[in-house]
């Protein structure tokens, strides 16, 4: 069988939701995945960047990554989108991408029974991981994707205690063994529910 395509996709300001997505993608890989890593684009203007010198660092350390496209949705069986929380809800910028999908919406489903999942960063422990999680569901929900939580199906999940997504509160600093490795069993569930799909499917 066809490997299963997983894309990352993700927007980090300092470095915590990046530090997930890297972690997601290892996970990924070690499932079986074709894997694309991929950043969405900075709308930021450059002074609110350089203003802040984690951010501007964050940024020129990861340059090198690319920037997500329509294409990597297309092309992938699982989705896992990561995002800062921003007043409870994802940030701007993944937002923005998302917004770009219409068209492929429009198209017959081409978004739908794919597997999507959710993760996110907060400044403060009650700050919104759950809602800004649930806020990317409703998209998924639109999209007629398959929403493939981690629950508590993985004893990494009863020290992380977010059933949603994984989470990391980036007051603790970068985020510890527990959110990485929460993150790298989230993308191997969402993997293995794809490949389950996809055996399914063109069997
Ligand atoms: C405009 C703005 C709004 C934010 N809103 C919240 C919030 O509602 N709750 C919270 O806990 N943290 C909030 N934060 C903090 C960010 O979520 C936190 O800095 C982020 O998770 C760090 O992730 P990153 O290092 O990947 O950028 C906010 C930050 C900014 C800049």
């Amino acid at each position: 069988m066809e490997p299963v395509n997983a894309a990352i996709i993700y927007y980090s300001s300092t470095g915590t939701v990046h530090a997930l997505a890297v972690a997601a993608a290892e996970g990924a890989e070690k499932a079986g995945a074709r894997v694309r890593l991929r950043k969405v684009p900075e709308l930021a203007p450059p002074e609110a960047i350089d203003a802040n010198p984690a951010w501007a660092r964050h940024a020129r350390d990861t340059a090198d990554i690319a920037e997500a496209a329509l294409d990597d949705l297309v092309w992938a069986d699982a989705v896992l989108f990561g995002t800062p929380t921003r007043f409870g809800n994802p940030s701007m910028q993944i937002k923005a991408f998302i917004d770009t999908t219409g068209g492929l919406w429009r198209q017959g489903g081409r978004l739908a029974g794919k597997v999507y999942s959710a993760f996110t960063s907060t400044g403060t422990a009650h700050g919104g991981q759950e809602s800004t999680i649930l806020a990317l569901g409703n998209v998924f929900y639109h999209w007629g994707g398959i929403i493939v939580p981690p629950g508590y199906t993985d004893p990494v999940q009863f020290e992380l205690g977010n059933p949603y997504g994984t989470s990391h509160r980036a007051a603790d600093g970068p985020p510890g063994e527990v959110p990485l490795k929460a993150a790298g069993y989230q993308a191997r569930r969402a993997v293995d529910v794809a490949a389950a799909l996809k055996a399914g499917r063109f069997a």
